[in-house]
């Protein structure tokens, strides 16, 4: 009975100290049957003064065949192998070490997924093949679609194998490429699907009897791919010329898919904007409506930077702001009168020498009307 208390105190001692332990219990799968896979527990404690402590590791693996185990103070892991495909749990948990009778501190299960098919990723990047326009309104560039397939092999069970790359990209053609990927000038934007196949073929040695074997392993890959058209153009519609304190209205056109991002500044030089030193705003359409009003009169730039997914694009439009109220017409009409003024001067000085002073008056009439 006494015997029987003391091997349940410890029980309920654990049972409840069960809050102060987590479990960390994560493995690296997917990967391929044949392949290694990693599982790594960590124990923490809520308790500082725990460290001196010791710690058991208890695992289950089975089916999976167990490479190597290591432990150390509060973490345990377990390198396994499996030769079928399928979802295997593996659980841990955890005792105090030498404490056979004692529960279990904490446990916890993970489930490790194993295929018999190559493991990997299918990654798409819409790159830009010329630089950014800096000069006048941009051109129209030709973008190129990177597909990228990247193995995943944790335990380099693929290292001495060679890989073929079989390509569809869901529009009738087909490509074969020894490296991992393609670049395709697909010029229609739109949505479509590209397959890929991934073939591996290496030689090993038999275990059984010591003779080459050639091992092969396929993969299917897809993904979805969705072309964005490049910013092809920026078009402004509007006057480049206008009065202090008036509104000027202006007009942005962009040829590119949307969403795109627009961000402008107007100062008095060009500059390429870089950054978030400008006014950005997101727009869903292919206009946006610009209206400033000018404070000091000067030669004026407005410098705008368009960007979606794959392009940037900037362009520049020129505005020459005139002081407030001063017609053009007027303008000339000023520079007339001060010419006129100019000439009856020296009209003036000519004629006060050598003339009697009813000429001068005449002089002064004529230059009144042309004024007027
Ligand atoms: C079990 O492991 C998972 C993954 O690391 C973790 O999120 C979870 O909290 C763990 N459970 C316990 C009881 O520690
Ligand atoms: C850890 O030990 C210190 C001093 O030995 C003690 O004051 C503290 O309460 C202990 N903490 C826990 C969580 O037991
Ligand atoms: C593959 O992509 C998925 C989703 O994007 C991601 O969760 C996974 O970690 C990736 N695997 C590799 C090996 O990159
Ligand atoms: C166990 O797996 C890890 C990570 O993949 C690796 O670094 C280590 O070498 C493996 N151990 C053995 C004995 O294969
Ligand atoms: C891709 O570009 C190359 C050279 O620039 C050209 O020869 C080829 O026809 C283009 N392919 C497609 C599908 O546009
Ligand atoms: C492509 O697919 C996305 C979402 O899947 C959709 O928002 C977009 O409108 C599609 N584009 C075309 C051109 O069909
Ligand atoms: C610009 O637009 C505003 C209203 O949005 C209008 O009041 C103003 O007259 C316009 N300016 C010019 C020069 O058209
Ligand atoms: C921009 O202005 C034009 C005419 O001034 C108008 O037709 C158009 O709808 C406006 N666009 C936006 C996005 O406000």
């Amino acid at each position: 009975m006494l015997r029987l208390l003391c091997a349940l105190l410890p029980l309920l001692r654990l049972g409840h100290g069960a809050e102060l332990y987590s479990l960390e219990l994560t493995n690296n799968g997917p990967i391929t049957t044949g392949a290694q896979a990693t599982v790594q527990a960590r124990l923490r404690t809520k308790n500082e003064n725990d460290t001196s402590n010791l710690y058991h590791f208890n695992w289950i693996y089975a089916p999976l065949i167990l490479i190597e185990k290591s432990e150390q103070q509060l973490n345990s892991v377990i390198n396994v192998t499996g030769e079928f495909p399928g979802t295997f749990p593996v659980s841990v948990w955890v005792t105090h070490k030498n404490c056979w009778l004692c529960r279990s501190v904490v446990r916890n299960i993970t489930v490790l997924q194993i295929t018999e098919f190559i493991t990997g990723n299918l990654t798409i990047a819409q790159i830009e093949d010329s630089r950014v326009t800096t000069h006048g309104s941009g051109s129209s560039m030709d973008t190129v679609t990177r597909i990228s397939f990247s193995l995943y092999d944790p335990s380099q069970y693929f290292k001495s194998a060679s890989f073929v790359y079989n390509w569809d990209f869901g529009d009738g053609v087909y490509q074969i490429t020894k490296e991992p990927f393609v670049c395709c000038n697909c010029s229609s934007m739109g949505n479509r699907t590209v397959h890929l196949k991934v073939v591996a073929e290496w030689e090993q040695t038999g275990s059984i009897i010591h003779e080459r074997e050639i091992m092969q392993k396929t993969g299917d890959f897809t993904t979805a791919l969705e072309l964005l058209d490049a910013v092809k153009s920026i078009n402004i519609v509007g006057s480049r010329e206008t009065h202090v304190m008036e509104n000027l209205n202006l007009s942005l056109h962009i040829n590119g898919t949307p969403p795109l991002a627009l961000c402008w500044l107007i100062k008095s030089e060009c500059i390429p904007l870089e950054g978030d030193k400008c006014h950005l705003v997101e727009i869903s359409g292919s206009c946006y409506n610009l209206s400033h009003t000018f404070r000091d009169a000067g030669q004026y730039c407005l410098s705008v930077r368009v960007e979606n997914g794959v392009t940037v694009l900037q362009t520049y439009h020129g505005i020459k702001v005139r002081p407030a109220g001063i017609h053009p017409a007027f303008f000339v009409l000023l520079c007339t009168a001060l010419v006129s003024v100019m000439l009856v001067l020296v009209l003036y000085m000519t004629f006060r020498s050598n003339t009697p002073q009813k000429d001068l008056v005449e002089v002064f009439s004529y230059s009144y009307f042309e004024l007027g």
